[in-house]
């Protein structure tokens, strides 16, 4: 018997004019096993307005790859959607419609930039192009647009182990660019470059979302992409923190003992403090002088934790009493036994 497969997206709303995209409350949980589990996104929701650059900033390992790795349908989230223009919501489109909608609808600068090896810069550039069947003399001239445009025309005909850092990440930036798409997704685009290239490049991005209505969404630690960006989301531990405008100074993030209370109302307690109240998991509170006191309500109310000792990320041991790991800065938590 032939079961029909349910297509959530059946019945599209297309987004009203304005927007890019709509991201409502988005998990990422990886690993299976309850030891090696790790909430990556904790209920992420923002919409992407057309011709916009929005920046998402924040420490490492507080989600932000994780967040475009969704938006790109390379990673289902664990629950919450993912809407496109046309009303597609691709959390909940299968793998091999996800492929060709990808190659149509999004261009994605990675962080470690999944050049093909043995291919030069042009032909590179050119595979997104060959990939949507677009003729070969149009495929050359539109590289050689882009490749002109990032001063990499010098370097087409060498292959990735040839070029230096920036080289490569311009080249990945191009073949991002190379179908025009409605959304781009940067991971850290500037991260091997000088001021000077990366302002090209962010001028770049500027440009198409003028002559386009391109929106791009940009995770950078770099003060030149957060100056640039439309507006910026600020993200921790998972959870959208703090929305700035344009322009902001990085040294304005948050670092101080800051507690957020996301969109159901859930707070998470600093590490440092969980460890101070030894794994209790019930308290008693009260509202006085317009804050929240909290108190454990007694030692039978303990859970049994246990730190991490190796970085999941990058796996360093790490020292008693560290929170995030001292190589990498990932945010460490605690296994319950
Ligand atoms: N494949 C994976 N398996 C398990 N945990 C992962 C995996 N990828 C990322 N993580 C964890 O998920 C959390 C978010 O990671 P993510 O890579 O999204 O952070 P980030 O903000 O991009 O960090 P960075 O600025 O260092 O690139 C981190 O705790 C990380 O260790
Ligand atoms: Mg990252």
């Amino acid at each position: 018997m032939v079961n029909s497969v349910k297509n959530n997206n059946s019945e599209l709303q297309p987004l009203p004019e304005n927007l890019s995209n709509q991201i409502m409350d988005v998990y990422h949980v990886y690993g299976m096993k309850l030891q090696n589990k790790v909430v990556a996104l904790k209920g992420v929701s923002f919409d992407i307005k057309k011709g916009e650059i929005l920046g998402i900033v924040g420490p490492s390992g507080s989600g932000k790859s994780t967040l475009l790795l969704a938006l790109g349908g390379m990673l289902k989230p664990t629950a919450g959607r993912i809407i496109y223009p046309d009303g597609t919501d691709i959390s909940k489109l299968p793998e091999e419609k996800m492929y060709t909608f990808r190659r149509n609808n999004i261009g994605y600068v990675f962080q470690e930039h999944n050049l093909i090896n043995h291919l030069s810069a042009e032909k590179n550039i050119e595979m997104p192009m060959k990939l949507n069947f677009i003729p070969q003399s149009e495929r050359k001239k539109k590289s050689n647009e882009l490749m002109k445009r990032l001063e990499i025309n010098h370097r087409k005909n060498h292959t990735p182990s040839k070029l230096s850092g920036g080289e490569i990440q311009r080249v990945a930036i191009a073949r991002a660019l190379a179908n025009e798409p409605q959304l781009i997704l940067a991971d850290e685009p500037t991260g091997n470059l000088d001021a000077e290239k990366s302002l090209q490049i962010l001028e770049l991005f500027k440009d198409l979302s003028d002559e386009m209505g391109t929106s791009y969404l940009i995770c950078s630690h770099d003060p030149i992409v957060a100056e640039y960006s439309d507006r910026s989301l600020e993200i921790n531990d998972g959870i959208i923190i703090r929305e700035h405008g344009l322009g902001i100074d990085l040294m304005d993030l948050d670092s101080s003992r800051l507690l957020v209370m996301d969109n159901q109302n859930r707070i998470t307690l600093p590490e440092d403090a969980v460890e101070e109240v030894a794994g209790a998991f019930l308290y008693t509170w009260k509202v006085k002088d317009k804050g929240i006191f909290l108190e454990p309500l007694g030692s039978e109310t303990t859970i049994d934790t246990q730190k991490i000792k190796f970085c999941p990320n990058c796996n360093l041991e790490i020292p008693p009493r560290t929170y995030s790991c001292p190589r990498c800065g990932a945010k460490l938590s605690r296994i319950v036994r």
